[in-house]
């Protein structure tokens, strides 16, 4: 059965109880508008043997701009409670703004140069912003075990490094990216895709197939492969294609890399990233 609490007191005294009578606690944060993604880490959270698994809905100002969509970011919240009861899930988490940040709230944590970064160069802010909410979210329910996807690839780095650096009693889990039949990532921010906006999205995912293809010929060559789909498409408008390490420092010569885009499709920004390998 599925309760929902909104009070982080509440919670935290469930998920101890739980604990004391030896149970594990898993995560899966979310900002809800749920979908085949977001139902993926929640199979992968309650596969854990022994576990009550938590989801947190909460759309975060915080890790919005001033000018970005958190005012009509979609919500369905009984849509979201209905997914999470198919998925055998205990406890919902679905706190107000005032409860997470009353009057005299000031303190955040820095994510690092990292954080200035990729997605961080076009969205200031934005990951300090999700590593604050996602630190009050780990002190509120004090998970064995978390889960966040890979579709977000610098979000995940960054929630490792913290757990590292802060010294938190986590583990963390990354989940594959789920995708519709064409390729396209699944995301919360699809549901603003006009007809020719999905069209022209599917050249993301493309670019990201052609890059790994390319890892045979060297870092430039995937960047190029990658580049060449997208300008290949006229409804998309580029904002960056990089190739990383796997912790997003400089890409290497030879090894393990990870190939980010980001790009707009009319007014609406998608991201997606896949790992290369560059031989
Ligand atoms: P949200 O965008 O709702 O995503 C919640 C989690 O679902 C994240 O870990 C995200 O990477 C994962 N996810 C989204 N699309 C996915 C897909 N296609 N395949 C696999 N996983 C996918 O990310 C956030 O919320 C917020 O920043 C949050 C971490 C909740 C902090 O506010």
């Amino acid at each position: 059965d599925l309760t929902v609490h909104s009070d982080p007191n509440t919670l935290r005294r469930v998920t101890k109880a739980l604990r004391g009578g030896g149970r594990r606690v898993t995560l899966v944060p979310t900002m809800g508008a749920l979908h085949e993604g977001h139902r993926e880490l929640m199979r992968r959270a309650r596969s854990i043997p022994g576990s009550t698994t938590v989801v947190s809905i909460f759309v975060n100002p915080r890790q919005f701009g001033p000018h970005e969509d958190f005012d009509r970011y979609p919500r369905a919240f009984e849509a979201d409670l209905q997914m999470c009861r198919e998925e055998g899930v205990e406890l919902v988490f679905a706190p107000d703004v005032e409860t997470m940040y009353p009057a005299g709230f000031a303190t955040s944590i820095d994510p690092g140069p990292l954080g200035d970064q990729l997605e961080g160069a076009a969205r200031p802010g934005h990951f300090g912003g999700m590593l604050t909410v996602v630190n009050k979210l780990f002190a509120i329910a004090a998970p064995d075990v978390v889960f966040f996807g890979e579709k977000d690839y610098q979000q995940l780095t960054l929630i490792r490094r913290m757990v590292r650096d802060l010294d938190i009693d986590v583990h963390v889990v990354g989940v594959p990216t789920v995708r519709e039949q064409d390729g396209l990532a699944r995301s919360s921010r699809n549901a603003y895709l006009d007809d020719d906006g999905r069209r022209a999205a599917v050249a993301i995912s493309a670019a990201l197939t052609a890059g790994r293809y390319a890892g045979e010929q060297g870092p430039a060559a995937v960047v190029a492969a990658a580049r060449g789909v997208l300008e290949g498409e006229a409804g998309l408008d580029v904002e960056y294609v990089e190739l990383r390490d796997p912790d997003l420092g400089p890409a290497p010569e030879i090894g393990p890399a990870r190939l980010l885009i980001a790009a707009r499709a009319g007014t609406t920004r998608l991201i997606d990233n896949a790992a290369v390998s560059v031989v």
